[in-house]
């Protein structure tokens, strides 16, 4: 039997994965495009806007039980995987004792456990010229205060994609790190808990079908890191020269937040 030509990216159902679901499944390269998330009646919505060859599955990434049997689905379904995009993730704008231990680790469990385990377990589904798009960020380029956890997470999956792309390149499979700046998306109304000490400057904020674009564009060009926007390469050079503390000191002095 030939094998189903598919696109898997979790975290489908709203902001940055739904723009990507937008601008892929309409090609033909792929036979379904898979959306992975936990809330079903917005997966079911993206089948109402985009067709039947979008294929919902309801899937908590930060629990790794559930990983395991979508790993088992795989082994029953058996896919040509062409394209993962890891882009489930999320933030809380708060200082360190803001949230509960199990919040912080939740929140590794989904924006670095997920990641790595999502990617491991598709790879051997993976042929030649098959992509992988993990979500980093803009916080991954230097440590940021009041989005600790977050920034933290986000360089894992920056240096984990870029040395992953070296190892993956004698199979033909191409790892691209993105990493946007603030984009306008869901991601404040979850990160937002009203925590005294927090960023709340969100400047230069991009519509997210435009780093999707500049994403897929990066990644079908086998590129191990895409950016998107003057500002944020700026960002990104300022961090490789100049001294951690001190780029820490401009982010608070930008948020307004005292030391
Ligand atoms: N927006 C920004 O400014 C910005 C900037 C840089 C990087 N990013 C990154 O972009 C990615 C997408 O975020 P977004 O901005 O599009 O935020 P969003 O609108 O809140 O979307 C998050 C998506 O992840 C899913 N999700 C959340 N927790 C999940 C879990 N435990 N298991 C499975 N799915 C889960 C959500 O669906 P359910 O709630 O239904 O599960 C939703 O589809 C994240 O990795 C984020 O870190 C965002």
């Amino acid at each position: 039997m030939t094998k189903k030509n598919i696109a898997i990216v979790t975290g489908a159902s709203s902001g940055f994965g739904k723009e990507f679901v937008k601008l892929i499944h309409y090609d033909s390269k792929f036979d379904e495009v898979w959306v992975l998330a936990r809330t079903e009646s917005k997966l079911l919505d993206l089948v109402s806007e985009f067709g039947e060859k979008i294929k919902p599955y309801i899937i908590d990434l930060s629990d790794y039980n559930q990983i395991k049997l979508f790993i088992n689905y795989l082994k029953e379904q058996n896919p040509n995987i062409k394209l993962l995009i890891n882009n489930a993730g999320f933030a809380k704008f708060c200082s360190y004792d803001d949230i509960s231990i199990d919040e912080s680790l939740n929140m590794i469990n989904l924006n670095i456990n997920g990641v790595v385990a999502m990617s491991l377990g598709c790879i051997p589904f993976m042929e030649r010229d098959s992509h992988i798009i993990n979500v980093a960020s803009q916080a991954s380029f230097q440590p940021v205060p009041y989005l600790n956890i977050y920034s933290a997470t986000k360089s894992f999956v920056k240096n984990y994609s870029q040395a992953l792309n070296v190892e993956l390149k004698e199979k033909g499979i191409c790892v691209t790190a993105v990493c946007p700046g603030w984009m306008k998306t869901n991601f404040y109304s979850r990160g937002d808990i009203g925590a005294k000490k927090a960023p709340t400057h969100f400047t230069l904020m991009k519509n997210p079908e435009i780093v999707a674009k500049k994403a897929l564009k990066d990644a079908y060009n086998n590129k191990d890191i895409s950016v998107c926007g003057t500002f944020v390469n700026f960002c990104r050079i300022f961090a490789k020269f100049l001294p951690e503390k001190l780029i820490m000191k401009c982010w608070l002095f930008i948020q307004g937040i005292k030391e």
